[in-house]
């Protein structure tokens, strides 16, 4: 296993601590919606959220075909396909993750259209332009060879297509502080510039629709959940659940981060052209 998914796994059973924390906080199985599951499975700055402004930026229908790279515990792709319709194939290098998102799917009503596989981003081994659409939410910070990570992305995209990607980049403001929900250290933290992400992504050959800096966001929103866990106690299961007690003290510095702007968060919308 890659020291990458070493960091994401937790104890194991993921699964079953999921399904307790739901059953306890007497949540139907039946009436579960992608919302619910939000607080866990939308592993990224401004959660669902985030996921909302993705589904507008890649101008989907019910007939495209998606692939999330990184795609974790699928909150991002069931949240697509509940907007849509459309279909997801999510590739994931951790394999408890893929077993929950997989789980997640079922108990929402969404298996038949989310596929989760273990896999590299880098290297899917999808066919080229076999997508209509792809997305990356919170995972190129983990990825040290970019150019083959937007290269795949680039490949297994139809000519047309829309890729967004919504990461965590460095800011001007000096090194990260750690541990952060990505990385307890430097050794599996790999940030690009604003400017080196344009360089990237033009690298790959793609066009630049968009650029959305969220940050100033992205602080209120850690304060917004702060507030509501304060008033209404924390949510039946959180990224607690794989990340343990160091959770707590994750936050806390993405907070730092982002108020002493050494982190960024960006939404990059791009097309591959026809
Ligand atoms: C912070 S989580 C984000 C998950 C998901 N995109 C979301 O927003 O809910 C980062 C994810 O990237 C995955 N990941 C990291 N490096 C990867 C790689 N080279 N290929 C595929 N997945 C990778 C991890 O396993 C983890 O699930």
């Amino acid at each position: 296993m890659s020291q990458v998914s070493r960091f994401y796994s937790g104890p194991g059973g993921l699964v079953g601590a999921i399904s307790a924390a739901l059953d306890a906080a007497g949540l139907d199985r039946r009436t579960l919606r992608p919302a619910d599951l939000a607080p866990v499975d939308e592993f990224h700055i401004r959660g669902r959220a985030a996921s909302l402004e993705i589904v507008e930026a890649l101008a989907l229908t019910a007939d495209s075909h998606v692939l999330d790279l990184g795609s974790g515990l699928g909150g991002p792709a069931r949240t697509l396909v509940e907007l849509t319709g459309c279909r997801v194939t999510g590739v994931d290098l951790t394999p408890e993750f893929c077993e929950v998102a997989t789980a997640l799917s079922e108990w929402t009503g969404l298996s038949e259209r989310t596929d989760f596989r273990v896999g590299d981003a880098t290297a899917t081994g999808l066919p080229e332009a076999a997508v209509d659409a792809a997305l990356t939410l919170h995972v190129a910070m983990n990825i040290a060879d970019k150019p083959a990570l937007y290269a795949e992305a680039f490949r297994v995209l139809r000519p047309g297509g829309r890729f967004v990607v919504y990461d965590v980049l460095q800011g001007e403001g000096g090194d990260v502080r750690y541990p952060v929900p990505w990385a307890t250290d430097p050794s599996i933290s790999f940030l690009a510039t604003p400017e080196e992400m344009r360089e990237l992504l033009a690298a790959a050959g793609f066009q630049v629709i968009s650029e959305v800096d969220s940050s100033e966001e992205s602080l209120a929103w850690f304060q917004q959940v702060r507030a509501r866990i304060e008033r209404d106690g924390p949510p039946p299961v959180s990224f607690a659940a794989f990340l343990g007690d160091a959770y707590g003290q994750m936050a806390a510095n993405q907070v730092a981060n982002l108020a002493q702007r050494r982190i960024r968060t960006v939404m990059f919308a791009c097309s591959r052209p026809s």
